[in-house]
């Protein structure tokens, strides 16, 4: 018999509130060179802000007050500091609305920068923030994968959370010819949205794969994930993989994987963000009926 035959209770320990946030930018983003050369993948835009602001606004409204952004030697954190010059000349020129909107960002939330100064995987950048988590409960976004939708994806994973406890993770169905490029998930369902995950391969072949359930870049993680980063060697690509520390915290810890209800674009490669652009833009009469003008001309 499986854990997932009798779900746990949830403990104490797993009531509490999650405050704290860790979004991991220090990868290299070659998917996305040449600009990533000298721009972070999570400063590029989708229309007029960043990626790192959509995942700032996506945790604050699930209730994320401090957030860790582990970045290189480029400073992405700094895009939240407050700018009294630009908000004094922005209200001289009478523009309060833009100048309320930079004291918006910079009011979004508590961010520390920690560095990453070598890229060694995503398992590696949260076990940086270790010391920031300091034993609670945590959520991770990562900023190239946008959803949107009614409610914050962030949010979505908490839920599952507050009813089920454990670790959750975001998942989506994906196409069954791209299983093998991505991060799987398998187990029974216990709500038409939420499996009880007993199998979690990373690109399994088609054949071997235990769904069309990929993981997306949201996860509400115990700390005793860090325990279990922390004795772990390079994996896949050379790189500490969170994945393989989630897989050992399955051992003891029961897990689940929720498919969001949100639009999913992959902002890691340009057709994501070209296809998060275009949806962003719909929601702007003008910048929509260019679409349509556009499509008509094509
Ligand atoms: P990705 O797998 O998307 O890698 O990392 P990447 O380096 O950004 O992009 P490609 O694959 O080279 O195109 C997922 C998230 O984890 C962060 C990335 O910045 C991204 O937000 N990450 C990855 C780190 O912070 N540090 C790392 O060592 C690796």
């Amino acid at each position: 018999m499986s854990w997932v035959d009798s779900i746990p209770m949830v403990t104490e320990k797993e009531k509490a509130v999650i405050t704290k946030a860790i979004i991991p930018v220090a990868g290299l983003g070659t998917r996305f060179l040449p600009v990533t050369r000298t721009v972070p993948k999570a400063l590029l835009p989708v229309l007029d802000k960043p990626l790192i602001q959509y995942a700032v606004e996506d945790a604050v409204e699930a209730g994320i007050t401090d957030i860790a952004i582990i970045e290189d030697s480029r400073s992405v954190g700094s895009y939240f500091h407050s700018m009294p010059d630009l908000e004094e000349k922005l209200r001289e020129g009478g523009r309060d609305d833009s100048a309320d909107q930079m004291v918006e960002i910079s009011d979004l939330a508590r961010i520390t920068s920690i560095k990453q100064i070598e890229p060694l995987g995503l398992g590696h950048a949260i076990l940086l923030a270790r010391n920031f988590i300091d034993d609670e409960p945590f959520v991770v976004i990562l900023p190239d994968e946008i959803l949107w939708g009614e409610f914050s994806a962030t949010a979505q994973v908490l839920d599952v959370r507050d009813r089920y406890g454990g670790n959750v993770i975001a998942v989506t169905e994906t196409s069954w010819d791209d299983v093998h490029t991505k991060g799987i998930v398998g187990g029974p369902n216990v709500e038409p949205t939420v499996i009880a995950i007993d199998q979690m391969v990373e690109k399994p072949p088609r054949d071997e794969a235990p769904s069309n359930l990929a993981i997306i870049g949201r996860y509400a993680l115990g700390p005793d994930v860090f325990e279990h980063l922390s004795k772990l060697r390079q994996g896949a690509g050379g790189e500490i993989q969170l994945t393989d520390a989630i897989v050992d915290c399955m051992e003891h810890n029961n897990t689940y994987g929720v498919i969001v209800d949100s639009a999913r674009y992959d902002a890691g490669v340009p057709e994501g963000m070209f296809g998060a652009t275009l949806h962003q833009a719909a929601t702007n009469p003008a910048m929509r009926q260019m679409i349509v003008d556009f499509a008509a001309e094509l």
